[in-house]
């Protein structure tokens, strides 16, 4: 389903360092206080890597992504978290919601025309429990310009993006990337 990145995740994956990791856990996990959302999603978490540090950081945390492959290494190298294969292009069969989904480099949010990450975006915030959180985390110059095939979108692209599936409360801008807060309620907009 997902050749690209099963190749991907069997050649290793992204190789992110501690450094990485410690970012993450200061500047999104402390910054927005995402211990007390309890459980947590990891949208397209590919072989687990950020879903780990969500578990390890005291969340209840499942990855959800659409290669085989990553799946596989996430189960084996994260025994302590859920994994599941889905596609997130069709509507979740998760059968809970979660206090925050957690997105992080999404494939569809690379791409140049951000219109077809609407539906997935609304997807996942139908799997977020009331009053929990969408926590978009973005890499991105916001240059416009094309790092492989990565679009690097200007901050409005993605606020824009973001704005059509949920109320948003904090954009802010850390080095290159783009973190996004939006609090779900599910009342009609
Ligand atoms: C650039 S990678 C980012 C992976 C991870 N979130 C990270 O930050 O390292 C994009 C991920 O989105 C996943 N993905 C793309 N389209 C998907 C879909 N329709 N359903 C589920 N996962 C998808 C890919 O398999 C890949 O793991």
């Amino acid at each position: 389903m997902s050749p690209s990145y099963d190749e991907h995740y069997a050649a290793g994956g992204f190789k992110y360092s501690a450094a990485q990791r410690e970012w993450l856990k200061r500047e999104v996990i402390d910054a927005f206080g995402l211990r007390a959302c309890e459980s947590v999603l990891d949208a397209g978490c590919g072989d687990g890597f950020w879903t780990g540090l969500l578990q390890s950081e005291g969340l209840r945390a499942m990855g959800i992504d659409y290669s085989a492959v990553g799946i596989r290494a996430a189960t084996e190298s994260f025994p302590d978290a859920d994994f599941i294969q889905a596609d997130l292009e069709k509507p979740l069969q998760l059968q809970r919601t979660f206090g925050a989904v957690f997105v992080r480099n999404l494939s569809h949010l690379l791409r140049a025309d951000l219109a077809p990450a609407v539906p997935v975006l609304a997807n996942l915030v139908n799997a977020v429990r009331d009053n929990g959180v969408l926590m978009v985390v973005q890499y991105s110059h916001r240059d416009g310009s094309i790092r492989g095939t990565a679009v690097n979108h200007p901050l409005s692209g993605y606020v824009q993006l973001v704005e059509r599936v949920a109320d948003i409360d904090i954009v802010k801008v850390v080095a290159d990337y783009v973190l996004i807060h939006s609090r779900v309620d599910h009342e009609p907009r």
